[in-house]
């Protein structure tokens, strides 16, 4: 490598073409030489200049350059990330968010609506679907329930029908036969009453007294069973059930009484009904009757009367056990009985006479008591 003193200025001219910067090393340092010629007066114009030097100066004034250039740079992608953020992440988030509750069944979720910009038409566009989508759900649902209802309906009164069915053709045989039993029991009846006055008979008395007892149970048999035919005749006259409830009430509560338990009244006010006083008696023995045998001592019957929805209801609820659950599934249908020296026809004559008189009856029952409630329909004119 030659130095400058070395080459000399006129060899250093001549290396470096005009008009271009020429690398070289002079005094161990990198220099630029760059030579202009004038055109003119054929002078020459000589700029050496420190090749480190220059490239400080250069990094000197590019350094700020750069500096300000990666400032901006970055204010601007932190503006563009926190605009993009606001205006498009958050509410395609908040969107998404929406449909994910929706699809999940949350149909009560609604999205924020934000900048009336087309984000905001598209959340209100949302919420206004999630509304009418609440709003078919719900009738759906209403549908789907009263299809249930309807079902469960159907049923019962399939149900009904065919208990009544049963009661009728029971009844009906009943009446075919009970005539031809009936007379020759009222004979014998008749005889073992004038035998059992005789002094010679006296010993046996006892004997008679049963022997009609028992007469008079199976005369009731066939009472019970002549009142489950759906033609039986009725005497409809207009009642008020509380008095019916008041004239029977303290028979029964002799029995009650006797078995150290308590039947109470609670009438409200209720309008006349067409009814045959003697069946609805029947209906308030067999139903007490049942609370008094299901309860233990101390037990208490409540007997109450009100108006509901255009109906008057007769309530009799007692504190016994509860209706086993077998004999639920067939309350009603004849022979279902749980005591020994019963005949399982009470509740089926209860609900006899009720489909004559146009009432239903239902039951509510559990370990803590039962309660059966007969409905019958308000006269329009009362
Ligand atoms: N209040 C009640 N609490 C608990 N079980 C009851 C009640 N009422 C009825 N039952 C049940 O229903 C069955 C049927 O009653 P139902 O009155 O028809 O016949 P029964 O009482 O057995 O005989 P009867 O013909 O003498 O009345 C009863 O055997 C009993 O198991
Ligand atoms: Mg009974």
């Amino acid at each position: 490598m030659k130095t400058p003193q070395e080459i000399g200025l006129p060899e250093l001219l001549d290396l470096a073409d005009n008009g271009k910067f020429k690398q070289m090393t002079i005094d161990g340092k990198k220099q630029l030489v760059f030579v202009n010629v004038s055109d003119i007066s054929g002078w020459k114009a000589i700029a050496i200049i420190d090749e480190m030097e220059l490239t400080g100066r250069i990094e000197e004034i590019m350094t700020p350059i750069f500096i300000t250039c990666f400032i901006m740079l970055t204010l601007i992608l932190a503006s563009i990330f926190l605009l993009t953020k606001k205006y498009v992440i958050e509410p395609v988030s908040g969107l998404t968010e929406g449909v994910m509750a929706l699809a999940n069944g949350d149909l009560e979720y609604r999205v924020a609506i934000g900048k009336n910009n087309e984000f905001g038409i598209l959340a209100a566009a949302f919420n206004d679907m999630a509304s009418k989508l609440k709003a078919n759900f719900k009738e759906i649902r209403q549908q789907n329930q009263m299809i249930l209802w309807n079902i469960s309906k159907q049923k019962e009164i399939e149900k009904q029908i065919a208990r009544l069915d049963q009661l009728n053709i029971i009844g009906e045989m009943a009446a075919g036969i009970a005539h031809e039993v009936r007379n020759p029991m009222t004979t014998v009846r008749g005889f073992l009453q004038m035998l059992s006055k005789k002094e010679y008979h006296s010993p046996h008395s006892h004997y008679y007294s049963l022997m009609i007892e028992e007469l008079d149970r199976a005369n009731e048999i066939i009472t019970e069973f002549l009142s489950l035919a759906k033609n039986k005749a009725v005497n409809l006259r207009y009642l008020n059930l509380n008095h019916i409830i008041n004239a029977i009430v303290p028979l029964i509560q002799a029995d009650a009484t006797v078995s150290n338990k308590v039947i109470t009244l609670e009438l409200s006010e209720i309008p006349d009904l067409l009814i045959d006083e003697k069946e609805i008696r029947q209906i308030i023995l067999n139903m007490v009757r049942n609370g008094l045998e299901a309860m233990q001592e101390k037990g208490e019957i409540k007997v109450r009367t009100y108006c509901e929805a255009n109906q008057v209801v007769m309530e009799i609820a007692d504190q016994g056990p509860g209706i086993k659950a077998e004999m639920l599934k067939n309350i009603g249908i004849p022979f279902q009985t749980t005591k020994d020296s019963g005949t399982g026809l009470g509740l089926a004559v209860c609900y006899s006479i009720a489909a004559r008189h146009n009432a239903k009856i239902s039951v509510s029952t559990g370990v803590t008591g039962t309660q059966f409630f007969v409905k019958f329909e308000m006269d329009q004119d009362s």
